[in-house]
């Protein structure tokens, strides 16, 4: 009899926010009674189909231990790596022993603590079956250029531009090898892009607009405007 298709999450942790220009890595700003990565992993761990996150941390991060969901029982430490990409695929590795090939992985940026749990099911509902995988994408509401030396030399055709979010769902196995076949590769800026240049062709399923990454100072009151308004929804 075959198992049940297990899920994983990975959450690369292991920035030090340089765009934020706070005195801390930003995923350990406050963000509604908690941590920025308090309130991400929060999220995760109650969508309730994890079977383990594994995150990446700076080893030279001092203010991980200090949180209690670091020791959440469903919570795996790994070491972070020089890029995004490097910290991933070092939270793969510390999965290695328990996770196979066909599980799911489903990675997650800590700077994105107003993911809703009913955007994780509708990533897994909508790519169950798929051979590949895919992310949470957003379309662009705004006219888009391309733009060269400060001029204008194209808009570009909208609705076939979309902008990347997280969380981003492959397999294990075909994730893990994509990201090792171009490690150091600067191209490598997502999930999908790893798989993109080994030939594949991953699926977009349209997130939700709170979905932010928190990346300069203003994202932050935006991110607890948006968690205040997704707790008043989730209530009713
Ligand atoms: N990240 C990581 N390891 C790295 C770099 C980034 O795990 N070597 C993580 C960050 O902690 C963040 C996510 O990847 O959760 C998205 O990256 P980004 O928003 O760029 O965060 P930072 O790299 O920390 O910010 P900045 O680029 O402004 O320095
Ligand atoms: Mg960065």
């Amino acid at each position: 009899m075959s198992q049940p298709t297990k899920y994983w999450a990975v959450v690369p942790a292991a920035g030090v926010g340089k765009r934020m220009n706070a005195n801390c890595p930003k995923q350990y700003l406050p963000l509604a009674g908690q941590t920025v990565i308090e309130q991400t992993l929060h999220n995760l761990l109650r969508a309730d189909v994890f079977t383990a996150v594994s995150v990446a941390i700076s080893v030279e991060d001092p203010y991980w231990p200090e949180l209690p969901v670091a020791r959440h029982q469903q919570v795996i430490t790994a070491p972070g790596g020089k890029e995004r990409a490097d910290s991933v695929l070092s939270a793969l590795k510390a999965l290695q022993a328990q996770a196979s090939d066909d599980d799911w992985v489903l990675v997650h940026d800590a700077a994105r603590p107003c993911l809703m749990p009913s955007d994780i099911h509708l990533l897994i509902n909508t790519l169950a079956n798929d051979p590949v995988g895919g992310i949470l994408a957003l379309s662009s509401h705004d006219t888009l250029k391309n733009v060269q030396e400060g001029s204008i030399v194209a808009t570009l055709d909208r609705s076939h531009v979309w902008r990347a979010l997280t969380p981003q769902m492959f397999r294990y196995g075909m994730l893990k090898s994509a990201l090792e076949a171009n490690e150091g590769n600067p191209a490598v800026t997502d999930e999908a892009s790893a798989l993109e240049l080994q030939g594949w062709q991953p699926k977009i399923v349209e997130g939700r607009p709170e979905n932010i990454k928190i990346t300069r100072p203003e994202d932050l009151a935006l991110a607890a405007f948006y968690l205040q308004q997704l707790n008043l929804e989730q209530s009713v």
